[in-house]
């Protein structure tokens, strides 16, 4: 939600800002802006409503005279529509100074009277809750003379969350950056610094990272950096290298990010495993020194948003199952504000790939306050929800780019599962052979993903033929409910098509009404095999819904024999376990989703109104 770069080099300022906008675009698509202060000392700033390659595609016609000194923006609109004017950076103390926000100022209306008697003769030229902050550092800056100082002076007069960045023609060289509750990552380079929302604004240029904490203000110029609390105080940094290089976040030729994460996810849920599965045992040495919380907890409560709370939900059934502790899910948003009875017994368990999530995060805040131990299971390496845990779990899907998560869904999937395996090793709820055994399927699953992989053109012949569908269901039962629902979510995030996901038990008591002769219905299908005797049941569902004319798109596993005369398509999947299976299913929906969206001529990666990583409540 609103990407942010700042950079001080030698390199072209515009060329690194641009670049690294490019990079953090998934965070919001609706306007772009540069600010830059040139070799002759002046600062000159340009911005545009619509995608970046508006402003790239000016700035090429009409480039603004480089400088050692920029920020540049990507805007998800909050306050006022996205607009030239609304479109950051703002400026401040008469165009001299520039800045660029990601977050709410959530007084900024009572900022702003107070600003007015103070001095009436500021001119507002956007309806943003920014460019209050704008204006405040600017008269700040007239009376410091110094932009840190200005910032400090303001930032604690705010309230909300916010990542500020900041530059000053009178102080060329240096960008100023203010944080809290957003995030905001320092890259360190040779005789050049940067700033970012996160790694991929500067990953090209450097890979080695610094985190800062919340409630901090980082001053870069080109050879120093240096951070201070809200207070002034000087505060350490933590060094942490980027995993990644800048080709893992690149197109590489598929015609979307979308399309190639899609791809990526046998090696998201590999990487995952790698190294913490030893001789049939979990091995997770980042939990090492919680294991006496880890045996003393009597529940976990497991919070995320959208694909990750369905990941939550998996984690839910294979936990119980497995270690035998009771479970409750919840999106983030509602958890925080409904009173949850929490204690030191509990565990909250948050999942985010971007560990950036502002309801998310501010759950986890909650249960820390409460008293709960917090542990994360989060994608972003340094990211703030992993910071504020008592611990993390990373999963390795690598960078995801498209706003719609998919390769990090399975990644947290499998990461739950071992934490799962590891507390019902260390609670003795399962015997050490019967981990090895379902640690032993999890490590066959890449291979399992990569056969479903191979049905992408029958499902994108299927999407095509199906592309003025306007209503789909989608049905699953135990943890195909969870893959019913993250169907329909990619469904209407990608394609903008009416679409619900139901638990087929659930289907009596209300969504049949919805049948009718032609309706499309996913059927996620367990097993003929399992032993959770769910299939007959999902078989019997199929039945019912096609005795009222509904198609039946069904996902099963290979030659089920009891599906397949009665399913209008069948999508196999590989023979795997009960836990298996999600990771298998969700491959032809996130595939017909995509492909749907594409033959409706959308943008996969980018879709309209979302964001992917929300910082705001
Ligand atoms: C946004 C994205 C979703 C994602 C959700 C949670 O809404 O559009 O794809 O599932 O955020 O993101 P997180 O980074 O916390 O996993």
């Amino acid at each position: 939600m609103c990407g942010i770069v700042g950079y001080v080099g030698d390199k072209k300022t515009t060329e690194v800002l641009l670049g690294g906008l490019k990079r953090l675009e998934y965070r919001g698509y609706d306007s772009a802006g540069v600010a830059i202060i040139g070799a002759d000392g002046q600062l000159r700033s340009r911005k545009h409503a619509g995608k970046l390659q508006i402003l790239i595609d000016d700035l090429e016609a009409d480039p603004i005279p480089e400088g050692r000194t920029g920020i540049g923006h990507t805007r998800w609109a909050t306050h006022g529509g996205p607009t030239d004017e609304n479109a950051h950076p703002h400026l401040g103390d008469d165009g001299k100074l520039a800045l660029i926000h990601n977050g709410i100022i959530e007084n900024f209306q009572e900022l702003k009277a107070r600003l007015l008697t103070e001095h009436p003769e500021t001119e507002f030229t956007s309806e943003t809750d920014t460019e209050i902050a704008a204006h405040m550092v600017g008269y700040a800056f007239c009376e410091t003379g110094d932009l840190t100082e200005a910032l400090r002076q303001v930032v604690g007069r705010l309230h909300g969350a916010f990542t500020l960045l900041a530059i000053h023609s009178d102080q060329p060289g240096v960008v100023v950056g203010a944080r809290r509750n957003s995030p905001l990552v320092i890259g360190l380079g040779e005789g050049e610094n940067f700033l970012g929302s996160d790694v991929a604004a500067f990953v090209e240029h450097t890979r080695r990272a610094l985190a800062i904490g919340q409630d901090q203000i980082v001053t870069i110029t080109d050879h120093s950096v240096a951070v201070v609390d809200f207070e002034g105080n000087s505060v350490p940094t933590e060094e942490f290298e980027v995993t990644w290089d800048a080709s893992a976040a690149e197109k590489g030729g598929w015609p979307s990010f979308m399309a190639k994460e899609i791809t990526e996810q046998p090696e998201a849920v590999a990487n995952t495993l790698m190294g913490r599965v030893v001789d049939g045992a979990v091995s997770l040495p980042e939990l090492a020194g919680h294991e006496e919380m880890l045996r003393g907890i009597r529940r976990i409560v497991i919070i995320g948003c959208g694909t990750a709370s369905y990941a939550g939900m998996i984690g839910k059934y294979a936990i119980e199952r497995w270690a035998r502790i009771p479970v409750e899910v919840d999106l983030s948003h509602e958890f925080r504000y409904r009173e949850p009875v929490i204690d030191d017994s509990t565990l909250v368990v948050s999942i985010s790939q971007s560990g950036e999530t502002m309801d998310t995060l501010m759950a986890v805040k909650f249960a820390i306050a409460a008293g709960a131990k917090t542990l994360s299971i989060c994608n972003t390496q340094g990211a703030t929800i992993a910071r504020e845990s008592d611990a993390v779990i990373y999963t390795h899907a690598g960078p995801e780019v498209a706003v719609a998560s998919t390769k990090a869904l399975g990644a947290q999937v499998t990461a739950i599962y071992l934490l799962g395996l590891q507390l019902a090793s260390l609670r003795g709820t399962l015997e050490p052979s019967e981990i090895a055994e379902l640690l032993a399927e999890l490590q066959a699953a890449p291979e399992k993903i990569r056969t479903v992989l191979e049905q992408h053109d029958e499902i994108r012949e299927l999407a095509k033929w199906m592309s003025d569908t306007r209503s789909v269901l989608f049905l699953g039962r135990h943890v195909g409910y969870p893959v019913a629902l993250e169907g329909a979510l990619k469904l209407k995030e990608l394609a903008y098509i009416h679409a619900e996901g139901f638990a087929a038990g659930e289907l009596k008591h209300g969504p049949i009404a919805l049948i009718e002769p032609g309706q499309p219905v996913f059927v996620v299908v367990p097993s003929p095999r399992s032993s959770d005797s769910m299939h007959p049941k999902v078989v019997s569902n199929i039945q019912e819904i096609r005795a009222r004319g509904a198609r039946v798109l069904a996902i099963a596993e290979g030659g089920d024999a009891s599906v397949l005369p009665f399913a209008d398509q069948v999508f196999a999947i590989p023979p795997a376990s009960t836990f298996v299976e999600p990771l298998l299913a969700f491959i032809p929906l996130q595939l017909f989703a995509m492909e749907l969206a594409a033959a409706k001529g959308l943008d996969v990666d980018q879709p309209r109104n979302l964001a992917k990583s929300v910082t705001v409540e």
